[in-house]
C-alpha cells in the first residue's frame, strides 16, 4: 500500500515538494490507500475482538476516529464517507495542505479536522477518541532513531499516549510495513507493554517487510 513497486518509500523525501504532488496524483496510491482503509474499517468491527468481556464499541456513525499520518487525505476521505468524525494528523505541511484542498470538495467536510502534528507528540486531551486508524504511516514514526533502545523508548511513549487519549473501549487498527521481524516485535511489544491486546494479520508472511495489520484494543 505504502510501497511503490518493490521499494519502501523514504521518509520524508517521498512526501515533500513535488513528491507530495506526485503522491496525491497517483491513482495507484489512491486506490491502495482507500482499499487498506476500507479493510481497516472492517477490522475495527472484527468479531474476534468481541470474544472477551470487553465487547461492544460505538458504531461507526459519529464516533471520533483519529487518522494518524493522514497524508493527503485518501484514508480520511473514506473514513468520513463511512460515517466517522475524523481528526487527521500529519507532520508534513506539504501533505496536509493537499488534504485541506481535498476537504473543500467533501460534501460533509465538517466531519473532518486536520492537524499539523507529530504522532509521537499528539496535542489531544485524554479519553476523547473512540478509535484510531493509521494507514501506511506508523512505520515512519521511528525515523531517525537508529539505536534499538531509542526506538523502543519512542514506541513505548507513543503507545502510552495513544492509550491515554482513547476512551475505555477504544481500538486501534494500524496498517504498516515494518522493516523486518525484529522491528515488528518492537512495535508489538510497545503495545502489549502499554495496555493493549489484539491480533496481527500479515498479508504476505513470506515477504520481509510486507503489509501488516495490527488489530488492537485497550485491555480492561
Ligand atoms: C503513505 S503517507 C500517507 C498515507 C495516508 N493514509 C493517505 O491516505 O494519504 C504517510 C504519511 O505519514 C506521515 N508521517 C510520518 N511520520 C509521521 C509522524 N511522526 N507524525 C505524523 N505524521 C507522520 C507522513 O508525513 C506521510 O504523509
Amino acid at each position: 500500500m505504502g510501497r511503490k513497486k518493490n521499494r519502501l518509500p523514504r521518509f520524508p523525501f517521498d512526501y515533500i515538494n513535488t513528491k507530495a504532488d506526485e503522491y496525491n496524483n497517483s491513482r495507484w496510491m489512491e486506490r491502495n490507500q482507500k482499499r487498506a482503509t476500507l479493510l481497516s474499517i472492517q477490522y475495527l468491527f472484527d468479531k474476534n475482538f468481541n470474544s472477551s468481556k470487553a465487547n461492544g464499541i460505538q458504531s461507526g456513525v459519529s464516533s471520533l476516529v483519529m487518522d494518524l499520518g493522514c497524508g493527503t487525505g485518501f484514508s480520511s476521505e473514506i473514513l468520513v464517507e463511512n460515517g466517522f468524525n475524523v481528526i487527521g494528523v500529519d507532520i508534513l505541511p506539504d501533505m496536509l495542505l493537499k488534504a485541506k484542498e481535498k476537504k473543500k470538495n467533501l460534501k460533509i467536510s465538517r466531519f473532518l479536522s486536520l492537524v499539523l502534528a507529530d504522532i509521537n507528540f499528539l496535542p489531544i486531551r485524554e479519553k476523547i477518541i473512540d478509535n484510531i486508524i493509521s494507514i501506511s504511516a506508523y512505520n515512519f514514526i521511528v525515523h531517525g532513531k537508529k539505536n534499538k533502545n531509542e526506538r523502543a523508548k519512542l514506541l513505548n511513549d507513543t503507545a502510552k499516549c495513544l492509550n491515554k487519549i482513547l476512551k475505555k473501549k477504544g481500538r486501534i487498527i494500524i496498517e504498516f510495513y515494518p522493516e523486518d521481524d525484529q522491528e515488528l516485535t518492537l512495535f508489538n511489544n510497545s503495545f502489549t507493554k502499554n495496555g493493549f491486546e489484539g491480533f496481527m494479520v500479515r498479508r504476505n508472511p513470506k515477504q520481509k517487510s510486507g503489509q501488516t495489520f495490527l488489530l488492537l484494543k485497550k485491555r480492561v
